[in-house]
């Protein structure tokens, strides 16, 4: 007997009527129309079963905390860096692991099982790494949390900065982070990027840098970044986030800059709800909108996912731990709304973070993990157009969040042809 049965789903693909079966934890058959018998059958009734939301980027150690000890009144990333450092001294391990497992049950509710957090390593206590590293053993029935050791004052800028960041490290945090444009020069975060991927390939780890998050055309860290990619031979297993100067660079450059990204098959992280609103705050009228170049990134076969980056914290006072609220505004900000770009800002929040973190089983096939989510819509672009309802979370074949409701009764009779609201 099976332990799980879902039927009647539809799948991110567009396939229709589909059983997906589950065994010990396991997806052992993704067939139409299988009827077994199970322990427990969910009727999906025709709405979208997908795989879990994966976020790339985020700042768990800062999440939450909005208002402490006062909100960024410019609403700058720089004021945010200088806020974050006020609220730094007076943070305790209790409360950045409490106020991460409360971000983390939100999150599952809204079907997110997996989040790349970047950890702040400046300080040579390094507290917030100990508290993270405590939450990420606390909540990994539930959820994967991969840890980015984040020089945010600077590897190269802070006393220490390398020494604290190679100790993180040490303390079992999994990628090597930077900052290179907060580095005191260009040379310096070129030297920043250099040393940051020696470490790496040193230690076989992947990395995750903060690469030109400014409205800077002349910044070019990221192409720091695919040059030492490619000559280290970390092919697929480095990410570019936030790039937001490449809003603002020359289009001539950026014809040679993202085949060279291509190249080394960097990833990219956009953080669209971020970038809208803390780029682009030293220009009067027209406005930048900030955010990388996603749609001609996507063009050239680079992976780029959308990240949450923050939620409630010096830098943003917004967010719910809803990936579909990334895609969305990652939508609109993009101007990708043909059907094929619509369905890429779903993979953005789905299957590509989930290939840059290197998420083992991911996905709704035979031998995946029995991880998905039951979404009141019928396909992805409903998905983020309605920032859908989650009807039901499963983990490693077990229910994590939603109520075992009729999910049938949900279901809207649809008329070929017409548009189906929901
Ligand atoms: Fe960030």
């Amino acid at each position: 007997m099976l332990d799980l049965l879902i039927t009647h789903a539809t799948l991110p693909d567009g396939r229709l009527n589909m059983s997906i079966a589950v065994q010990s934890g396991r997806i052992t058959e993704v067939t139409e129309g299988l009827q077994a018998p199970a322990h427990e059958t969910v009727n999906a009734g025709g709405l979208l079963v997908s795989p879990p939301f994966v976020d790339a980027h985020f700042h768990m150690d800062s999440a939450l905390s909005y208002g402490q000890p006062r909100v960024n009144e410019s609403g700058t990333l720089l004021e945010g860096i200088a806020l974050w450092g006020e609220l730094k001294p007076t943070l305790t391990h209790e409360a950045i692991v409490e106020r991460a497992l409360r971000y983390c049950d939100v999150a599952v509710a809204r079907g997110l099982l997996a989040i790349r957090s970047h950890v702040d390593t400046s300080h040579p206590s390094l507290l917030p790494v100990q508290a993270l590293l405590d939450v990420k053993q606390r909540v990994a029935p539930y959820l994967d949390l991969q840890l980015v050791a984040f020089p945010q004052d600077g590897v190269l800028r802070a006393p220490g900065g390398l020494d604290n960041l190679r100790r993180a490290l040490d303390l079992g945090v999994d990628v090597v982070g930077g900052i290179p444009h907060f580095e005191r020069t260009m040379a310096q975060g070129a030297e920043s990027v250099k040393i940051l991927c020696e470490l790496a390939a040193e230690r076989g780890k992947r990395v995750d840098m903060h690469c030109d998050e400014s409205d800077d055309p002349h910044s070019r860290h990221v192409e720091t970044l695919a040059y030492e990619t490619q000559r280290l031979g970390l092919h697929g297993r480095v990410t570019g986030s936030h790039l937001t100067s490449m809003h603002s660079m020359d289009n001539y450059y950026v014809s040679k800059l993202i085949p060279l990204m291509a190249e080394a098959d960097l990833g990219v992280v956009a953080n669209p709800l971020i970038n809208i609103t803390l780029q682009g705050r030293h220009d009067t009228y027209p406005k930048r909108r900030g955010m990388t170049r996603v749609p001609e990134l996507m063009a050239a076969g680079l992976t780029v996912a959308f990240g949450h980056d923050c939620v409630l914290d010096p830098w943003y006072s917004g967010g719910s731990a809803d990936m579909l609220e990334a895609a969305h505004m990652g939508l609109h900000v993009g101007q990708m709304t043909s059907q094929a770009a619509m369905r890429q800002c779903f993979d953005a929040v789905t299957v590509n973070p989930a290939r840059l973190l290197g998420l083992e089983g991911y996905g709704i096939a035979p031998g995946c993990h029995a991880d998905f989510v039951l979404l009141h819509a019928r396909s992805p672009v409903d998905a983020i157009r309605l920032r859908a309802q989650r009807l039901g979370v499963w983990r490693r074949g077990r229910r994590v969040a939603g109520q075992p409701a009729p999910i049938a009764e949900l279901c809207l009779a649809g008329r070929p042809g017409s548009v189906d609201f929901l």
